[in-house]
């Protein structure tokens, strides 16, 4: 059979509520036209992000009636870590509440002011936690990458003869450790292949810098090795995971994407000192080391969705997923960060709105349209967010797992491509309010 299914069925639902233009046209200048200020029940679809927006299992459901609430020694921390352990090989696991946690810990331990923190591309939440400690993050994408229209098959990696260029002119004391996101978020959701992963490790290894990774879409990268690296194809998802943690010693990850869990994070390192001065930090703010400021079933959910996430069935279904909205999009003129990624798909609303300027918000702009059109949230990533830092005007349509189905998917395509249809008669926007940080999520605006 060539149609890839769901490989689930549907057992408990949750109802979509349908508005009116009229209404949507109201919600969004009550919201001042950030879709960060619209209340969830008046969105149809919302693809706002992937992170902690998962449906869960019959499995983790039934995993999470049997967590172990102890303060200390809970026997779910040690069902997480028997999974973490045989998954990743590190020595330590230390869990946090999400993701960013995990960061902060180990940045204010190993950054000072004056470091410098390599990454393929930092996501938003892990340069702000290493500019927070004095450092400086930055980001060494592949050149091809700024291309949104070439299509590389691993268009994540990190540009490796930067990355030795750094070390020599900074001095590798200056790097207390280089970071590869997988896949790599900012960068449009692409993987970072087996053999960038290995190059970074070599780098590292020779300079004697501690190598991490942040892991949160570690499956979905895995994948996109087992299907486009040659060599790979007779080694499962799982094994193939193995191997991208053998080669850091440690890793930050939100347990809000590939573990399907609606909160959670941890840290991994095979450091013993690290891992004891990271343990006491952990005290101090997310908690006791057994449960890192999350509820016993929390740690229940994730064990189960670590290792459900690794089934192919599961990852060919994801995939294909949001390849078909990529492609039924991109092939009928609306230009897409080329190929589709894992998690998302990012418009490029600037080539596609080319009569609104920068500073008039051409992500925002069809950001909003999309959802008066047809219900549907999405996010700005370009100007609104990084000001003028912004390399690329783009708008992301993150798909949550496991959430929504092919005709959800096939109504998103029908929205978009009315909505490129008669593009030019969309406008841009003014900033009417904006914050001193972080002005996306609460930024007010004026159409103009
Ligand atoms: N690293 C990456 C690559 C991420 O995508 C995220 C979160 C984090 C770290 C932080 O994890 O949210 O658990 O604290 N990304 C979400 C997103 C928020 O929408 O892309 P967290």
């Amino acid at each position: 059979m060539k149609t890839i299914i769901e490989p689930f069925r549907i057992r408990s639902v949750e109802p979509l509520r349908h508005t009116t233009p009229a209404q949507r046209e109201q919600f969004l200048q009550t919201a001042g036209y950030n879709l960060f200020e619209l209340r969830a029940s008046d969105i149809l679809i919302d693809l706002l992000t992937d992170s902690g927006t998962s449906a869960m299992s019959t499995y983790q459901w039934s995993a999470m009636m049997r967590g172990d609430e102890s303060y200390a020694g809970s026997e779910s921390f040690f069902r997480l870590k028997k999974v973490v352990d045989e998954l990743t090989g590190f020595g330590h696991m230390i869990p946090t509440h999400q993701g960013r946690a995990a960061e902060r810990i180990l940045f204010t331990l190993m950054c000072r002011p004056g470091h410098i923190v390599p990454n393929n591309t930092h996501f938003d939440t892990t340069r702000a936690n290493i500019e927070f400690s004095g450092a400086r993050a930055v980001d060494l994408p592949l050149p091809e990458a700024a291309d949104t229209q070439a299509r590389l098959p691993f268009k994540g990696n990190m540009d490796v003869a930067a990355l030795e260029k750094l070390i020599e002119t900074e001095g590798a004391d200056k790097i207390p450790l280089i970071m590869l996101t997988v896949t790599n978020n900012s960068g449009g959701g692409q993987p970072v292949s087996m053999a960038n992963i290995r190059a970074v490790h070599t780098v590292a290894r020779r300079h004697k810098i501690p190598f991490y990774l942040d892991a949160c879409r570690f499956a979905e990268n895995a994948w996109f090795i087992q299907q486009e690296e040659p060599g790979f194809e007779r080694l499962t998802p799982k094994q193939i995971a193995q191997a991208m943690f053998s080669h850091a010693d440690g890793c930050t990850f939100s347990a809000k994407k590939d573990a399907f869990a609606n909160i959670g994070g941890m840290l991994g390192t095979n450091d013993d000192e690290v891992a004891q001065k990271q343990r006491d930090l952990l005290i101090l703010t997310e908690g006791f080391p057994t449960y890192g400021g999350l509820a016993g079933r929390d740690l229940e959910a994730i064990a189960v969705g670590l290792e459900e996430v690794l089934d192919h069935d599961y990852l060919e279904y994801r995939i294909a997923s949001t390849r078909y909205l990529g492609r039924n999009i991109a092939d009928h003129g609306v230009p897409i960060v080329e190929p589709p990624g894992g998690h998302a798909i990012y418009i490029d609303a600037g080539r596609m709105l080319p009569h609104i300027p920068k500073h008039e918000f051409p992500g925002q702009s069809l950001a909003v349209e999309l959802y008066r059109h047809a219900g549907v949230r999405s996010v700005e990533i370009g100007s609104v967010m990084f000001g003028e830092h912004a390399r690329h005007e783009l708008l992301r349509l993150a798909i949550p797992r496991r959430v929504y189905t092919q005709s959800h998917i096939d109504y998103l395509v029908e929205a978009i491509l009315e909505v490129n249809a008669r593009k030019e008669s969309l406008r841009g926007l003014r900033i009417t309010y904006e914050p001193p940080h972080l002005r996306h999520f609460t930024a007010k605006f004026e159409p103009l």
